[in-house]
């Protein structure tokens, strides 16, 4: 079996090395009550974990804490106010050095700005932003006045958010004019105001000017952050919160239509995120990081912003694409900046194998010292690439496997101490628990697979799905009592480590993002044209998964002219979704195949999506329903 150890210097300097995990490992509760050292409380907590509410948990009972304090104020009190922590990379060239200093002062300004504006702690605030820093300053500043944000993705259309700013219940939202996205100026604000008059509760926009294009205004909704921020003290004392007091909410798609908000809150969320930025990555004071991940996914929250600025880190945050203006961007930004840490995703690092290993061997990237990836399992060939292509053969590579849900990495080598084998996540990280079982609810033995389950709470852990507890209980924790399902297949090897096996229910993982089945439906058959779809994830090279879709029309179509209604509705998925959600492929159909009892079997559409034989079908009401569907396929293409 191919393995690559870690650097012999790494196995002796870094954070986590085989020792200290062989010491903390022993008790799961002491080991993360020692973790919360890694935070400032102004007041200490009584009990570490409280289960007695299962599985609605609470961590580190009765302290408080402030989480934009943790992040930014006490890296200056301790003399490192002049260390950077952001250097931002516009896309158009443009760059800015935020120091912890700079930061604190936009922080409190921004957070006397959202007060003077009536936000009070517990006010939901949703945020819709390009990848600037004003982005990073307004999750800040709402952390410090303790009103929970949402951070949609600035690729999310005007419905997605729509619906995201009901279910979050807020009253303000933060948004800029645009950002720049493969070289032009890409606009955000439209999207707000066509979003707005479905949510008469926002009484305020705040609007970040970017891109200087020009943008609709209400008179009396929106306000420049320049003007609001310009206009208030630099200086903001902070209140301590509960440990359990919300701190954001990010959706995500599940099984149905609806997308879930996931609720973390306060001192678990933080004081795993800061733990894993320090092992994961074995982050070191003199360390230049760089996430990739926008701030809109959970990868930005926890790290982009909050473990790297618990931590003190010095980051790079880049605005825009790999290939903007030229397919050696980021290895131009990691020489420029001497980036040493470099956390990516597997879709993004197969693009770049794609193009070639030109672009990377033009640039001097021998500063990197450790790479991470995350968002699905990274295939060996595309390990070995980014190893020998990217990390000189030299730095190690954690996969990190984990979720919105679970806050934080959960399961992933550490580089200093893990012997890496490409494609598998290896070991739950000290102080997690996680096991692969069967049906029933056991283990599997070593060499087969089943499904992954988390065994025992850890501090990250999602609290609630906002507004739907009971959504929460039955999705997660219903399957086997105790465990919590995530959702993912996996399987244990001969030596005891994990290998992911992607996702068990209709959730699809298109480039790294969730994306879930019944949703797309969901958009198509809003279509006034589609009477049923079927969407399946079809494996895709480049981006793990691409969305393939079935539909059936409302009348006979045969009048109409199919490619271009199909193009049609591949746009239609895009504005009700987002571009991320738009189908590679749209194939209109006379039939689907279904089960006698209804249920569409989606295992067949995969089949001929991915160009198989198709799989048993005798369960299918209709057999003659596949011949069929190949027929038309064929004729499509
Ligand atoms: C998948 C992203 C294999 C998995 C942080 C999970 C992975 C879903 C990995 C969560 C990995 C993420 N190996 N699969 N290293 N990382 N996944 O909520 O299916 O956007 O359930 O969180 O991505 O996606 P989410």
């Amino acid at each position: 079996m191919e393995r690559f150890d870690p650097p012999e210097a790494l196995r002796r300097s870094a954070n986590v090395t085989a020792e200290t995990i062989d010491s903390v490992a022993r008790n799961r509760l002491d080991f993360w009550a020692r973790q919360a050292g890694r935070l400032d409380w102004d007041a200490p907590f009584r009990e570490v974990l409280d289960w007695s509410q299962a599985p609605f948990a609470r961590w580190f009972v009765g302290g408080r804490l402030n989480t934009a304090y943790n992040c930014v104020d006490r890296h200056v009190e301790a003399g490192l106010g002049e260390r950077v922590a952001l250097q931002f990379v516009g896309e158009p060239g443009d760059e800015r050095t935020i120091t912890y200093r700079e930061l604190q002062e936009q922080v409190c300004r921004a957070a006397n700005a959202l007060e003077r504006l009536g936000v009070k702690a517990g006010d939901p605030v949703a945020i819709y932003m390009p990848m600037i820093p004003e982005t990073v300053v307004a999750m800040l500043a709402c952390a410090r006045i303790g009103a929970p944000h949402t951070v949609v993705f600035g690729g999310f259309s005007a419905d997605a958010l729509a619906s995201r700013i009901l279910d979050f219940g807020a009253t303000v939202v933060v948004t800029a004019d645009g950002g720049y996205r493969r070289g032009a100026a890409s606009p955000l604000k439209p999207a707000v105001d066509e979003a707005l008059p479905r949510c008469p509760r926002v009484r305020t926009v705040l609007v970040v000017r970017r891109t200087g294009q020009d943008v609709g205004w209400v008179q009396g909704r929106d306000v420049w952050w320049h003007d609001a921020l310009g206009d208030v003290p630099a200086t903001h004392t902070p209140i301590a919160f509960d440990s359990e007091h919300p701190l954001f909410v990010m959706y995500t798609s599940g099984t149905t239509g609806k997308p879930k908000g996931i609720l973390h809150t306060t001192a678990g969320y933080l004081v795993q995120a800061a733990f894993t930025f320090w092992g994961v990555f074995d982050h070191k004071p003199d360390d230049v990081y760089w996430c990739t991940a926008d701030v809109g996914w959970i990868t930005g929250h926890s790290y982009v912003v909050y473990g790297p600025l618990a931590a003190g880190a010095t980051q790079v945050l880049y605005e825009g694409t790999p290939d903007t203006p030229h397919r050696g961007r980021w290895w131009e930004i990691i020489e420029r900046h001497r980036v040493s840490l470099f956390y990516t995703a597997p879709t993004a690092i197969r693009t770049c194998m794609k193009w070639g290993e030109e672009y990377p061997a033009d640039h001097d990237l021998s500063s990197l010292r450790v790479l991470g990836t995350v968002g699905e399992s990274i295939n060996p060939e595309a390990y070995r690439w980014f190893r020998r292509h990217i990390g000189g053969d030299r730095a190690p590579i954690v996969d990190t496997w984990w979720q919105t849900e679970t806050g934080a990495h959960m399961i992933s080598p550490l580089p200093g101490v893990t012997s890496a084998k490409p494609g598998a996540a290896m070991r739950p990280l000290p102080g997690i628990s996680a096991d692969v079982v069967d049906d029933d609810g056991k283990p599997v033995p070593a060499g087969e697979s089943g499904y992954l389950v988390l065994t025992e709470p850890w501090p990250a852990m999602a609290r609630t799905i906002w507004n739907d507890p009971e959504r929460f209980r039955e999705t997660y924790w219903s399957r086997w009592p105790g465990y919590y399902f995530a959702g993912d297949g996996a399987r244990r090897d001969e030596d005891g480590d994990i290998w992911l096996l992607g996702r068990v229910d209709d959730v699809m993982n298109v480039s790294g993002h969730r994306l879930s089945t019944v949703e797309i439906e969901s958009a198509l058959v809003s279509h006034p044209r589609v009477a049923e779809a079927a969407v399946v994830g079809a494996s895709d090279e480049t981006t793990g998964q691409a969305v393939v879709a079935y539909v059936i029309l409302r009348e006979s179509g045969a009048d109409s002219d199919q490619a271009a209604l199909a193009e049609e509705l591949r746009r239609h998925v895009a504005k009700e979704i987002g571009p991320i959600a738009k189908p590679r492929r749209v194939l209109i159909v006379a039939e689907l195949p279904k089960t006698r009892s209804g249920k569409i079997m989606r295992r067949l559409l995969r089949d001929v999506a991915e160009n198989r034989v198709v799989g048993d079908a005798t369960t299918l009401a209709d057999s003659s329903v596949m011949d069929q569907i190949r027929v038309g396929m064929a004729a499509a293409e």
